[in-house]
């Protein structure tokens, strides 16, 4: 019978890779708690008419992109695209805007029906950042802040350049998007079939279109900028202000405008050019209307989000961030040993709870045994003879430096190897 394979575009993560996942994963919730952010985690299945009515029904995500189905009972249901439209529906239900200002973050899979390719899958992880209730641009210089110290402690703020925008309140969109239509109007025979069919229904998407033919076209089109009015202005120049004072770099990119609708003034991408054409490692910004769109009152909201396999990718090339699998094997040399190698690492689990060790099981001769140990990336063989039984004691071996081999009392070796790992 033929194997049956992963979905296209979905992959497995493998020991030997998911170490890596681990640690960030860690420096992540670390960050989440410097900052003040609380943990949600929501069902990676939602209503399809949430995401139809947040991201907008002229979007790729919503028109090409999203898995969707019917249940048995024929309602329409969809895998999550994205985060930030399930976080308001979560915030909502359980009544955490009215009590709060809540500052939430969420970690789990993504899924687009795109066309994969590398650092771009069907089935990819966020962290997403969001937070609800204030209006001020301090809210948004703070999530950008808190991005630019994930940066620092990664060794990446010369791998990721931020580039900001703003697409100002819906009434300034309204005039903006007036003129849009007109220069497309002028430009049609340039666009492709997709622009023209969002000319008159979502003509801010044509900016976001990544069609090379049409670059030229959308480069000419009108500024946002040049639409602004004094509210949105000053709110995207006092934040400019914050990151100048908190010496957070940026380039202010005029076209940015994002892949999705429920966007209100701040705009951002973190990118980086060493990925390839996928170089969006983080997206986000304000929504200050979504939370209505969705059933509640009127409230402000910013996040943003990062996608995990592109920073990843981008740590891995760097190639400085490195975790290390395991530290210890445990070589059990003769029968005797064998005969007692789980008690033994049990043993040896107490003596040093913080060790992540493989203990031999089953047959095996000692230099077999020495070989799986230098294959499984260990650091230490902890070896256990005749000798060492009798006297409670542990030969360490140094597998991947070149220092003498030490015999070490049962009772010390987790003062032992805390010195030497
Ligand atoms: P987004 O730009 O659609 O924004 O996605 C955020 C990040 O997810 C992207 O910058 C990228 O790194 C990663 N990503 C997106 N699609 C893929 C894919 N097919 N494969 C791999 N990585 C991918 C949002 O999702 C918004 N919810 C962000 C946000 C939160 N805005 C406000 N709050």
């Amino acid at each position: 019978m033929a194997a049956i394979q992963a979905v296209k575009g979905m992959k497995d993560l493998l020991p030997g890779e998911i170490e890596l996942w681990q640690k960030l994963e860690g420096e992540l919730r670390s960050l989440m708690a410097q900052y003040g952010y609380g943990e949600i985690r929501m069902p990676v299945l939602e209503k399809t008419e949430l995401f139809k009515r947040s991201i907008g029904e002229v979007t790729d995500i919503v028109e090409k992109e999203m898995y969707t189905f019917a249940d048995p009972k024929n309602r329409s249901l969809s895998l999550r695209p994205e985060g930030t439209a399930q976080c308001v529906r979560a915030a909502l239900e359980h009544g955490l805007l009215h009590r709060q200002t809540p500052r939430l973050w969420y970690y789990g899979p993504m899924f687009r029906y795109e066309q994969p390719q590398k650092f771009r899958y069907r089935q990819f992880y966020q962290l997403g950042v969001e937070a609800f209730g204030i209006q001020t641009p301090d809210l948004d210089a703070e999530q950008i802040i808190m991005m630019y110290a994930l940066w620092q402690r990664l060794g990446l703020t010369d791998e990721v350049t931020l580039k900001i925008n703003t697409l100002g309140t819906p009434s300034c969109r309204k005039a903006y998007r007036e003129a849009l239509v007109t220069y497309f109007e002028q430009h049609v025979d340039a666009l492709d079939e997709d622009s023209k069919r969002r000319l008159n229904t979502n003509p801010l998407r044509i900016l976001d279109s990544k069609n090379p033919a049409m670059a030229d076209v959308i480069k000419g089109a009108p500024k946002v900028s040049d639409y602004l009015g004094e509210a949105a202005k000053a709110h995207f120049e006092t934040l400019l202000a914050l990151l100048d004072k908190a010496d957070v770099p940026y380039q202010v990119e005029p076209t940015l405008v994002r892949g999705l609708d429920y966007y209100t003034l701040t705009v951002y991408e973190w990118v980086t050019d060493t990925l390839g054409a996928q170089g969006t490692v983080c997206g986000g910004g304000r929504y200050d209307g979504l939370v209505e769109m969705i059933g509640g009152k009127p409230t402000p909201a910013c996040g943003f989000a990062i996608g995990i396999e592109r920073l990843l990718g981008v740590l891995e090339g760097k190639g400085t961030f490195k975790a290390q699998p395991l530290d210890a094997y445990l070589v059990l040399v003769d029968s005797q040993a064998m005969a007692q190698g789980v008690v033994i690492a049990k043993q040896i689990r107490t003596q040093c709870p913080d060790l992540k060790m493989l203990a031999h099981c089953g047959e095996g001769s000692a230099k077999q045994q020495f070989k799986q140990a230098d294959k499984s990336g260990a650091l230490v063989a902890l070896v256990v003879g005749e000798q060492e039984l009798n006297q409670q004691q542990v030969t360490v071996k140094f597998l991947r430096e070149d220092k003498d081999q030490q015999v070490v009392p049962m009772e010390q070796l987790g003062k032992f190897l805390a010195e030497h790992l």
